[in-house]
């Protein structure tokens, strides 16, 4: 039998808890089956809403007692938790359960990795850990004492400082207790324990006041030596929150812990952050350009969040928005001011293209702000995150650098300590600068992406700009009102200098025009600049205009961006029609990349083109029907036109951007590093994988070593590298998540079914890794062609491990169905295929209430 449909929850529902905690105080026994958790809580009444029973959360719980005012009471048991009689006064609970961290697969609430207690309560873990109101708007202090035996667990971690350490070796087993004191108030989903065998690599860190904190990145033994950047990426972090937003750290210690068995990427738990081993341990022999450079931003991510996210909360889960949009924009501009601006805003229009759009044009649509969700831990989306901070970098440009400044220093000063909403965030933006944000706030409440138009008009000396927007209906959106549009523009001469710098135009009507006066020649508009809007622009231009846009338009982006819809272009073209790849575009490529004066990196991305998917997306939206394998031969054809068009180009590129001496994971190294790979995968088609082979055996770093890997997969000639590679890294977990990854990424469309069930063989297939798991079956579902071959095998692998895996991680399950959110853009045969396993999915007895809401969605749109 099927569960019961799953309870919808609404943001139009939201009450208050009715009741104040003054404090919380837990003890834990920790024992691997049989952990004893007692908590002490102050209990009183909030006198301005008292209409409603006591109700805590708590789930799997084994309950053992439970005392009000130290009398035992009865538990109701209701939906989620249990309801009590308790006086209309204030009031102490006590109460003691048991739960098993060892059985906890599902990697929420306290459970154990690799031997070590760790927890993740964000959203709604801590019900798993003890009776509680596990909602976000009750904030409290809380008193951690953890006693274990010291054999295995010498390091016992909390939120807070630590006040009190004890271990009594002349006892066997030694026993040890460790008391952490928070004083910050904050709300349960923030609280995290670790527990383990760990060693430390500590620092300090001295703030803007003069105050010391100490430093610490725990790992597994063995791991100490793949710290350092991380360290290094956190005291910047630090010193820019200081300098930029005026935010100083606020605990006597700062902690983070590499956990391998993670199923996100980390979480900003007060004072001791738990990351995923994946995003903070890095070294140059095992890590890639790629891979530091996520560290970075995800240590200054979560490091960020303690002001945007811990000291300010979010009221309820449908405002998740308000941390993760301002904290991800926070981020943004972090890893633009270590490294390059431009590449960075390049490479995040990427992430959303690739991300973002699908979802957003599909559907699992839904505004940055959600109003209804069945399980909330569905909703850490690209749409949350990355349009969430993209609504943010329009806020800023829509007020201004200063303004945006100022009202941020408001929004901390008014709210530090509350848990806020959407309305409070833009309150502070009206106030502060006298602007009515009403139509803006749509932002936060339509879905879909907009479409913006633009067509041009000269005449006299006036030249004109026509905008039109519109937006496609969505799931539960039919009809969309306008939105305010930062659009920013510049005018250039036929020379290419600039006669009109960037301006912003603010479209807020469906349609609108804006006149420029004085213009004694017809200027030519580079409009969206920067990627000013998370919208799809189409303009009323020609291939020679985009050309001269890549050699001349001044705005970065959008010199990368008409690279870009020249390759586009080109694949339509060769999908639709079999035309051949455009030589305009080549020949305008060659330049800009013997150009030295450009940034590396930047040359780097020019060289890269649409991906598969994205370019499935765009056909389907022009209405024709996506066909994998056509997409993958243009895709293929146009690389080869690029190698054998730079043929002569390519050997020096690759040559003059060899980085010599001690490995340094810097932007400029890097960026050197990416365009000497990007020519050898270009070379490599040329000459059948022989540099390739000498890179792979001379690379002494990761970034390399991985290039040369998938340059001889696609090659063809990988065998040997496989195996080798295999041999060298078998003992590294994160290496080996690459090893699975490439063979999966470069395996033919016909043979990936058949590829990624052998390596499920494999011994080291740990499914229930969420590391292992994804880098076989997430990179399965990117593979385009592969993974949409006509014949449905992939589908049907995908399908047969998302059911295996739901029972035991509910979480990563449902995230990775995505993967067929796009099944509507492809032929009758394929949706049929795809529709099937759904169904199966949808039909399978007990389905997690989070699998459910996923593939109802899928199938419903
Ligand atoms: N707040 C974390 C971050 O953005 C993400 C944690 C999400 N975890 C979850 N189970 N939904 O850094
Ligand atoms: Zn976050």
């Amino acid at each position: 039998m099927k569960d019961a449909a799953p309870q919808t929850i609404y943001l139009k529902d939201y009450k208050p808890f009715g009741w104040i905690i003054d404090d919380v105080h837990l003890t834990f026994r920790l024992h691997p089956t049989a952990t004893r958790v007692i908590s002490r809580i102050r209990f009183r009444p909030d006198y301005e809403v008292h209409d409603r029973p006591f109700m805590l959360h708590g789930e799997g719980l084994k309950h053992i007692s439970a005392k009000v005012d130290g009398h035992e009471v009865t538990l109701n048991h209701v939906e989620g938790g249990i309801e009590v009689e308790v006086p209309h006064a204030p009031f102490n609970w006590e109460a003691e359960v048991e739960i098993n961290p060892q059985a906890n697969t599902a990697l929420e609430g306290l459970y154990m990795s690799n031997g070590m207690y760790c927890t993740q309560c964000e959203a709604e873990g801590f019900r798993k850990i003890t009776w509680y109101p596990d909602r976000p708007d009750v904030m409290a202090q809380f008193t951690v004492r953890i006693e274990s035996d010291a054999e295995h667990t010498p390091v016992m971690l909390s939120n807070g400082n630590g006040l009190y350490y004890e271990q009594d070796n002349a006892q066997s087993p030694a026993p040890n207790i460790s008391i952490y004191q928070d004083p910050w108030p904050k709300p349960a989903y923030l609280f995290a324990l670790v527990a383990g065998d760990l060693v430390a690599h500590e620092d300090t860190f001295k703030t803007m006041s003069g105050k010391d904190v100490r430093l610490s990145i725990y790992v597994r033994p063995g791991d100490e030596h793949k710290c350092a950047f991380g360290m290094e990426a956190l005291k910047k972090s630090m010193k820019w929150d200081e300098e930029v937003y005026g935010r100083e750290y606020d605990l006597d210690e700062f902690n983070i812990v590499a956990v391998d068995d993670f199923n996100m990427g980390a979480m900003e738990n007060k004072g001791l952050n738990i990351f995923n081993s994946s995003c903070v341990l890095a070294s140059p022999e095992t890590a890639t350009d790629g891979n530091f450079e996520r560290i970075e931003a995800i240590i200054a991510h979560e490091y960020f969040h303690n002001w945007t996210g811990n000291r300010i909360t979010c009221r309820d889960w449908f405002q998740l928005c308000l941390k993760e949009g301002l904290t991800v924009f926070r981020d943004a501009q972090f890893t633009a001011d270590m490294r390059s601006e431009p590449v960075k805003r390049i490479d995040d229009v990427l992430a959303l293209r690739a991300r973002q759009f699908p979802e957003d044009q599909g559907p699992l649509s839904h505004p940055v702000r959600p109003e209804s969700f069945q399980e909330i831990n569905n909703f850490y989306t690209a749409t949350v995150y990355e349009k969430g901070a993209e609504v943010i970098g329009m806020l800023k440009t829509l007020v201004g650098d200063d303004a945006y400044a100022k009202a941020l220093d408001l929004y901390f000063e008014r709210h530090d300590g509350q848990a806020c909403t959407i309305e409070d965030w833009i309150k502070v933006f009206e106030d502060s600068t006298g602007r009515d944000l009403t139509q803006f706030k749509l932002w936060y409440s339509q879905s879909g992406t907009p479409e913006v138009t633009v067509r041009e008009e000269y005449e006299g000396d006036t030249f004109t700009l026509h905008l039109t927007q519109s937006s496609a209906p969505t799931p539960g959106q039919d009809v969309k009102a306008p939105q305010v549009i930062p659009v920013a523009v510049g005018l250039l001469n036929d020379n290419g200098d600039e006669v009109l710098p960037t301006k912003i135009l603010e479209l807020t009507e469906a349609e609108q025009s804006f006149s420029f006066k004085g213009h004694a020649t017809r200027p030519i508009p580079s409009a969206l600049r920067g990627f000013s809007a998370p919208v799809t622009l189409t303009q009323d231009i020609d291939n020679a205009r985009r050309a001269f846009l890549l050699a001349h338009d001044t705005d970065p982006f959008n010199r990368w961006e008409a690279g870009r819809d020249l390759a586009r272009d080109s694949l339509i073209g060769t999908i639709v029609k079999g035309t051949a790849p455009n030589p305009d575009y080549l020949s305008g490529l060659k330049t800009l990349l013997r150009d030295d004066r450009l940034d590396p990196a930047y040359r780097a991305l020019m060289l890269g083109q649409p991906s598969q998917s994205e370019l499935a997306g765009i056909l389907h939206k022009q209405g024709h029907t996506a066909d994998p394998a056509a997409i993958h031969a243009a895709t293929e054809t146009l690389r080869d036109a690029k190698a054998k068009a730079f043929a002569d180009l390519l050997p020096d590129i690759y040559a003059a951007n060899q980085v010599a001496g001690p490995f340094s994971p810097d932007a400029e190294p890097a960026g050197k590093r990416s365009l000497s790979n990007a020519a050898l995968s270009l070379l490599t088609r040329l000459d059948g994988g022989e540099a390739a082979e000498k890179q792979y055996k001379s690379a002494g770093n990761m970034t390399l070593q991985l290039a040369a890997f998938g340059a001889l997969l696609d090659a063809g000639k990988g065998e040997n590298a496989v195996a080798a590679f295999y041999d060298q890294w078998k003992d590294d977990r994160l290496v080996i998540d690459k090893w699975f990854s490439m063979q999966v990424m470069f395996a033919n469309p016909e043979d990936l079914a058949t590829t990624v069930t052998t390596l499920t063989q494999h011994a080291d297939f740990d499914w229930k890794n969420p590391n292992r798991f994804r880098a076989v079956m997430g990179v399965m579902a990117a593979h385009h062609a592969g993974f949409n071959h006509e014949s449905g095998a992939a589908y049907k692998v995908l399908a047969d491990w998302l059911i295996k895996l739901d029972p035991v991680n509910p979480q990563t399950t449902a995230r990775m169905c995505s993967a067929f959110q796009t099944w509507k853009r492809y032929d009758a045969n394929r949706q049929a295929l795809l529709k099937a396993q759904l169904e199966r999915i949808a039909g399978q007895d007990g389905l997690s209430r989070d699998t459910t809401e996923m593939v109802t969605r899928i199938l419903e749109a």
